[in-house]
Parts: structure tokens; C-alpha cells; sequence
């Protein structure tokens, strides 16, 4: 007999802790949870689309991979040929598109642990079966987390078709270590595995060198991800793009049709102006962030939980906290403790894979006065809660 109900993929899929821990909060809960900036868009970005919709005499679909003006707008961004690009609705899509794409049934697909959770779940819906990879956690408390080209290849077996990439990291902040990253992808190459690498915050380094997985000679073939939510703070217009051989793209893009059709029109008009000012207006970003980032160092320093080299990149602080878990039994009991006593939400490390426990995730996402005090209460916290 039939039954109804969710499909064993769609079952298999769990909800982010990203998300679900925001079911604690009050009004005035100081907010170091989530992945989203407060700035404003650029006036330039905002009078552009204001131009465009204030007709509204037409909203067309665009062609799916985009429309001519944002797909040669990424591509020069990029540095690549127009047909290399498909514009998506955020890097979200681009992943979906990527792993329903790429990935065979039943095939393996390393993913980094600690890592974004969509990476998981979303090889789980593509039917492949995901298998962490390590990054190495911090040697001295409060260190930098490292990918390790062993440790990935040392996950290799005859299944495996797909390794997933994220630099700089959400949660640890890290970047790469350029050999590492040239030795990993020359070994996919010869093992004829393709690569996937989300590069959404890109834009944002603040120590260390940054290289591109499609910039390091040697490697092989693979889907570059990125977009707009995180350099241009147009996280709602669900703006991205994925890029990689113009074979393969050409290949993706009915997936990407039957799926969404095209990236909304007016963000890919968004997305011409937004790279039309690009250089300058992430440069007045980074100098925000720049000042949050050293700020949250400064707030935290002392307490062994952070370096100013582990939090290379993004803009996310990964707390280690491990020796707190003799006064608490998860990181997630010490995050309920902290929005309970302190009121402030962070996002504990389980919600980033087996690999993360014993830290928690805080994002210097807001400024001012909220987040000055929202780390003076996370240091009371731990000063407060450190077992001995
Ligand atoms: C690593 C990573 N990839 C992808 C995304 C999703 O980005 P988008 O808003 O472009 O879908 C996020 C959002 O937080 C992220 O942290």
C-alpha cells in the first residue's frame, strides 16, 4: 500500500542549527548569530534598480543562464568567457545545481568538516552519499583551523566523484595554505575527481594569501561558486553565480532552467551595476569590518579562545572553546546558556559538523554599541563559566 508522505531524501535532510537556534531569541537578544551584514547597498546599486522598477511596465524572464549584460558582467569580474557563467538564485542554487548535477547516485563526496551545513544535506538530496573531510583543528588554543591536502585525499575511494571546497571557511574563518590547496587539486586531477568551491567570501581577507581554486596551475576542472549576498549585502536578492568549462556549464544549465528558470531580473540588473562599482564599494566594506574584526579580537584577547591568524578570513569568529566543556556537556548547552544568562545568540559548533565541537561560531555582522556589548557580555560568559 502507498504511503504518503516526504521522501526518504527529502527526510534525510536536517534543518541548520543556524537557523533553528534563533527559535531562542527575545526582541533584545544582541544578534552574533547569523551570516548577514547590516550595511546598507550601495546608493549606486539602489538608484539603478529604483530606475528600473519604477516603470514596471515589463519583468521579463531573462535567457536562463542570465541575461547578456550580468553574464558578461561576471565574466569580467571573473576573467573568464561569458559562456563559463550561469547567474543563480544566490550561491545556494549553484550548489544545488552543482551536486544534482555532478553527483552520480550512490557516488561520495568529500565535504569539510567543520563546514557550511547546506554541503551535506544537499549531496544527501542529490542521492550521493557525503563523507567528511577534516580541517585540522587549531594546535594552540584559539589557532587557525588548516585544510589538509592528505587528509582529503586519504578519503578517496573508488567512489568518489566530487570534493567540496569553501575558502575563506563559514565557520573557521581559515583560508587555504596555497601549497596545500596545489597539492589537493593536482591529486584530483589526476584521479579525474572534479571540485566545487564555494568562494562567497571571497572579498573579505584579512591575513594570509587567497588563491582562487580555478587560479592554482595544475588543477583540473571544477565549479567555482559566488555571489552577491555577502560582498554587496544583497543577501534577499538571491543573486550568484557558478562558473566553470563552458562544456559543462552548457551541460548544467537545463537543470538551472527546470529548476528556476533564471536568477531574478531585476538582481541580475543589480548585479551589472553592483560590479560595475565593485573595487570601491567593497573596499569601504572591508574597512567596516575591518574595524569590527580587530574590535572583536581586542574584546575577546586574552582569553585563549581566538588569534588574529585564525581568524584569517569572512567574517566570523570561531571561538575555541573546548576547555568550557567541563562546566557544560555540548557546545550547544553553552550557547543556551549564554542566550539565556547573557542574551546574546551565537552558533554553536555542532551545527557545522562532528569536527567543531567545542567551538562556537560568532559573526561580527553588526556594529556599534550592540556589538561592543555583545562581546563584553561573551567575555563575562566565559570568564564566568571557565571550568578549572
Ligand atoms: C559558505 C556559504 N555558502 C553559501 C551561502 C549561501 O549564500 P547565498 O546567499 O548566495 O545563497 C552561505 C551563506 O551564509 C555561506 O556561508
Amino acid at each position: 500500500m502507498k504511503t504518503f508522505g516526504l521522501s526518504a531524501r527529502a527526510a534525510a535532510i536536517q534543518p541548520s542549527m543556524i537557523r533553528s537556534v534563533r527559535a531562542g531569541m527575545r526582541p533584545t537578544t544582541i544578534d552574533l548569530g547569523l551570516g548577514q551584514t547590516d550595511l546598507p547597498v550601495t546608493q549606486a546599486v539602489v538608484e539603478a534598480t529604483r530606475d528600473a522598477l519604477s516603470g514596471f511596465l515589463r519583468a521579463p524572464y531573462t535567457p536562463n543562464a542570465g541575461s547578456p549584460e550580468a553574464r558578461r558582467a561576471v565574466a569580467t569580474h571573473v576573467g573568464v568567457d561569458p559562456e563559463a557563467v550561469i547567474l543563480t538564485c544566490g550561491v545556494q542554487e549553484g550548489l544545488a545545481v552543482a551536486l544534482y548535477g555532478l553527483c552520480e547516485e550512490g557516488a561520495e563526496v568529500l565535504v569539510p568538516d567543520p563546514g557550511f551545513p547546506a554541503y551535506p544535506n544537499l549531496v544527501r538530496s542529490a542521492g550521493g552519499r557525503p563523507i567528511s573531510y577534516p580541517l585540522r583543528a587549531p594546535q594552540a588554543p584559539g589557532g587557525p583551523w588548516r585544510l589538509s591536502a592528505q587528509d582529503v585525499v586519504d578519503r578517496i575511494t573508488d567512489k568518489t566523484t566530487l570534493v567540496v571546497l569553501n575558502q575563506p571557511s563559514n565557520p573557521t574563518g581559515s583560508i587555504a595554505d596555497p601549497g596545500e590547496l596545489k597539492e589537493l587539486l593536482e591529486a584530483l586531477k589526476q584521479r579525474g575527481i572534479l571540485w566545487i568551491s564555494d568562494e562567497i567570501y571571497e572579498d573579505y581577507l584579512w591575513s594570509g594569501q587567497f588563491c582562487p581554486a580555478r587560479q592554482v596551475s595544475g588543477a583540473g576542472p571544477g565549479i567555482t561558486l559566488s555571489g552577491l549576498s555577502k560582498s554587496h549585502h544583497l543577501m534577499g536578492w538571491r543573486l550568484g553565480w557558478m562558473v566553470g568549462p563552458p562544456d559543462l556549464i552548457r551541460g548544467l544549465i537545463p537543470l538551472h532552467q527546470h529548476l528556476v528558470t533564471c536568477a531574478p531580473e531585476p538582481a541580475q540588473r543589480a548585479a551589472v551595476v553592483a560590479l560595475s562599482v565593485h573595487e570601491e564599494a567593497v573596499a569601504e566594506t572591508r574597512s567596516v569590518l575591518k574595524k569590527r574584526r580587530d574590535l572583536a579580537l581586542e574584546s575577546l584577547d586574552g582569553l585563549g579562545v581566538i588569534t588574529a591568524e585564525a581568524a584569517a578570513g569572512a567574517f566570523y569568529l570561531f571561538l575555541d572553546v573546548r576547555p568550557w566543556l567541563k562546566t557544560f556537556s555540548t557546545t550547544a548547552e553553552m550557547a543556551r546558556a549564554l542566550l539565556a544568562e547573557e542574551d546574546v545568540l551565537v552558533i554553536p559548533g555542532e551545527g557545522f559538523g562532528e569536527g567543531a565541537l567545542g567551538h562556537l561560531r560568532v559573526a561580527y555582522t553588526i556594529g556599534g554599541d550592540p556589538l561592543e556589548e555583545g562581546l563584553q557580555r561573551v567575555r563575562r560568559f566565559l570568564q564566568r563559566t571557565r571550568g578549572e
